[in-house]
């Protein structure tokens, strides 16, 4: 595979360390580079980590020709509830580093590149239930602006340049390797490590606030599954909705008390709230499971026994 390597961007986040575990497990971890601001929790994560700033350009490039590097999975970005305290940086870092890693694919020095958007496309206009594919979308959230705007951005690569670029519209990832990153979804992973440690939880969203979930390993598999897909079936060059289970913190509160019965949640709603409001309840992915077979395993029950299953060991 030495002409045949994948960089990862933002390898040391919720998705990258995940990711880059399984990819390293598929390729071998000396065909995948690993490379983020920060470096992995773990020391020795990974065989292969650089510090790589995905809008330095220049440095960007050479490291790709350097490498052999023929495919980059970016996750750089800043989240949804970060983006809301720092617009303009939220901005530069979510464009800018897509038009980077397109302008490579473009100029023919990567064949591929994986992109995740967001639920945080859709807004206060679109239909709450069963969200459809192709609908209104005027989010309200800055980071569902750089969403939609990258989503339109991919489209464009390809139709124009045939920029082979595939991507997601990833819901909120519940996963146990790492704490989440700023989004509006971050108390479904919280409220797991509180819950453990015996202590109440304070919960920033409504009780009855339902949005779209996924556990992290089918996040995984939708991510590998649409990066090895023929060509020819990836018909959304947008970006795939895509659904497992939608929940809300009282239902998730209610499975953690199976495990912790005396567990407790207090809501207390904060400027979290308007984007979670913003959001669809659940999503129709009825594309993605014609055109690449997408189907998620993890329902609500079963995803909290595995955070604890693995949490405690
Ligand atoms: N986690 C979710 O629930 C979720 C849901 C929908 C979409 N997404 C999308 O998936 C992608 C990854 O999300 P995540 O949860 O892993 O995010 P994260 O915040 O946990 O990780 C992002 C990583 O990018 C790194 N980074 C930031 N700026 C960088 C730069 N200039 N150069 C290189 N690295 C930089 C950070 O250090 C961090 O490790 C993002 O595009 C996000 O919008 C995530």
């Amino acid at each position: 595979m030495k002409n045949n390597k994948i960089l990862v961007i933002g390898s040391s986040g919720q998705i990258g360390t995940d990711l880059c575990l399984s990819l390293e497990r598929i390729y071998g971890a000396e065909n995948i580079i690993c490379s983020d601001l920060n470096p992995p929790k773990e020391k020795n994560q990974h065989k292969n980590f650089i510090k790589l700033d995905v809008l330095d350009n220049k440095i960007l490039t050479r490291k790709v020709k350097e490498e052999n590097i023929s495919e980059i999975y970016l996750l750089a970005a800043s989240l949804s509830a970060l983006a809301e305290k720092n617009v303009l940086i939220s901005w530069e870092l979510n464009m800018n580093s897509l038009i980077n890693v397109l302008e490579l694919a473009r100029k023919k020095i990567i064949k591929k590149v994986f992109w995740p958007s967001s639920i945080a496309v859709f807004g206060p206009d679109s239909p709450k239930l069963n969200t459809p594919q192709n609908t209104i979308l005027n989010p309200s959230s800055i980071y569902g602006i750089t969403k939609l705007a990258g989503e339109k951005l991919c489209k464009y690569y390809y139709d124009k340049f045939d920029v082979d670029v595939r991507s997601l519209r990833l819901p909120g990832l519940i996963g146990w390797r790492s704490l989440a990153g700023g989004g509006t979804t971050d108390y479904a992973v919280e409220i797991f490590y509180y819950a453990l440690k015996n202590n109440d939880y304070t919960c920033f969203l409504s009780k009855e606030t339902i949005l779209p979930m996924m556990y992290m390993d089918d996040a995984i598999e939708a991510i590998l599954k649409i990066m090895t897909t023929k060509k020819e079936n990836i018909k959304i060059r947008t970006s795939y909705n895509i659904s497992a289970v939608s929940f809300t913190p009282k239902e998730l509160e209610k499975q953690i008390k199976i495990y912790f019965p005396n567990f407790n949640v207090k809501f207390k709603p904060d400027y979290r709230q308007k984007i979670a409001d913003s959001w669809p309840d659940s999503i129709d992915d009825q594309e993605a499971k014609v055109d690449w077979g997408w189907k998620a395993k993890f329902s609500l029950e079963k995803l909290t026994s595995e955070m604890f299953k693995n949490l405690s060991n």
